[in-house]
């Protein structure tokens, strides 16, 4: 999730401490029915399986795009770091972190 435009393991956050705060999960990112650049790439590009780790991955790679609009390869991953996904290998996933910069 974002906290502040931040993205946060929301794992680790402590609902009291963020009293204030702007909140954004994943379900906030569609805007008027529809999905976010990053929500398409995933799609389009097989960034998923399951989707277990999807939400963490597409908000993540979301800031990642905010700070870094046109991220290597390796960047992509440096910053995925301990988002872990069990299914796609990440090769899927770095394609549409790329594929989303393009439109973003
Ligand atoms: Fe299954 Fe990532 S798509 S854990």
């Amino acid at each position: 999730m974002h906290i502040d435009g931040k993205s946060v393991k929301s794992c680790t956050a402590f609902a009291a401490d963020l009293k204030g705060s702007k909140i954004t999960t994943i379900e906030g990112l569609a805007k008027n029915g529809k999905m976010h650049p990053m929500q398409e790439a995933f799609k389009k590009l097989h960034g998923l399986q399951c989707g277990f780790c999807t939400p963490g991955m597409v908000m993540s790679a979301v800031d990642l795009l905010k700070n870094n609009k046109n991220p290597s390869d390796q960047e992509i991953r440096d910053w995925l770091e301990g988002n872990i996904c069990r299914c796609t290998g990440y090769q899927n996933i770095v394609a549409a972190v790329k594929e989303a910069a393009t439109k973003m």
